[in-house]
């Protein structure tokens, strides 16, 4: 049993990840400065609001608790910001990032695991996408993330800091017994929005290309679990803990699905309908992104539960009535 620092603990997979570190026997303590996160989400350890960039707050937290590792999902992830208001991305991601790096170094914490993503890899030469395809992220929030990946590197070789890199394609689904789910605002991924559509939440989903090489012409995108998102980290706090060597790791299902099988599949496990509009494409989106996992199966042993996409849109569809409801 250990301590865990958990920062952006209060958001979308943090969250998961804390109930999941919380039934390890760990205790996981939140840092999250609530600019998307949701206090009502902190409930397997204690909450300490404040943000990343703000070291005399981080100091006072870490001595309070005395974390033996940090996992560091805090963040800003929306792709399209990142491009018109790139400083942002590099303000809190980046230079949020390097505060959080030193300020462990400084107080002795060894071990850490980073939320990375496959916009890391940008436009890929290949499918599926393994760890050591070239980096080369086509938006600011794929280059902060890049750099976060850069930097611990450089700390392991300076300081002796022992990291991985989680690289997860769609987080998508929700806790299986209700107890958290996705609440993004503005939400942006495709599952929680084909959702609303269905429930008349919203006018219709838009498909944002229709004439991609691929075999119904929309986007391929590779969903996986936030639970099974959630057990990775902790197999990657275990694996640190007992020696495991720094070093990326794709988090997908290596999978498929494209936009259009996604609506099929909402249509067929909630009964509904759903209004679809069709639209261009959006620039940067690469028509396919697949991960290979072996990495994690073999070296973590790591096995994703949720491997279909109907149950995993079960498990959000189940989180969303919930929140229709309240
Ligand atoms: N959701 C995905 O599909 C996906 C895919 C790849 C990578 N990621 C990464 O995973 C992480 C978590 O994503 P999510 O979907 O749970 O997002 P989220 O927005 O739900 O969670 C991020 C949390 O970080 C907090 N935060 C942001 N800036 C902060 C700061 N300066 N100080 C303290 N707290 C701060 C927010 O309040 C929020 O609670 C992010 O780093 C994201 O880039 C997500």
């Amino acid at each position: 049993m250990s301590t865990v620092l958990v920062t952006g603990g209060a958001g979308y997979i943090g969250a998961h990840t804390c109930k999941a570190l919380a039934a390890a026997g760990h205790v996981p303590v939140v840092y999250d400065n609530l600019v998307y996160g949701h206090r009502d989400a902190v409930r397997w350890g204690p909450f300490e609001e404040g943000d990343i960039q703000d070291r005399a707050r981080l100091d006072e937290v870490i001595a309070r608790h005395a974390p033996s590792a940090l996992i560091h999902f805090a963040a800003y992830a929306y792709v399209g910001e990142s491009v018109t208001d790139p400083g942002k991305y590099y303000r809190n991601n980046v230079a949020g990032s390097l505060n959080l790096l030193e300020t462990i170094r400084d107080h002795g914490i060894a071990r850490m695991v980073f939320s990375s993503t496959c916009a890391t890899y940008g436009m890929p030469d290949s499918i599926p996408i393994f760890e050591d395809a070239p980096q080369r992220p086509i938006n600011a929030y794929g280059q902060s993330k890049l750099m976060v990946e850069q930097m611990m590197a450089d700390f392991e070789r300076a300081h002796g800091l022992r990291w991985v890199a989680l690289r997860y394609f769609n987080a998508s689904g929700a806790d299986p017994d209700g107890e958290v789910g996705e609440s993004h605002d503005p939400e942006t991924h495709l599952i929680p929005l084909i959702l609303d559509a269905a429930a008349g939440r919203r006018s219709a989903i838009t498909v944002f290309g229709t004439d991609y090489d691929t075999p119904d012409g929309s986007c391929i995108r590779d969903y996986i679990h936030v639970t099974d998102l959630a057990d990775a980290h902790v197999r990657a706090l275990h694996g640190l803990e007992q020696g495991l060597q720094s070093g990326a790791f794709n988090l997908g299902n290596g999978t498929g699905y494209s936009v259009s099988e996604v609506i099929a599949a909402v249509e067929r496990v909630t009964g509904l309908k759903v209004p679809v509009e069709l639209g261009p494409r959006r620039p940067g989106d690469p028509a396919r992104l697949v991960g290979s996992a072996d990495r994690a199966r073999q070296i973590l042993g790591w096995q994703p539960r949720f491997a279909e996409l109907d149950d995993i849109i079960r498990t959000a569809g189940a989180w969303h009535q919930k929140g229709a409801a309240n």
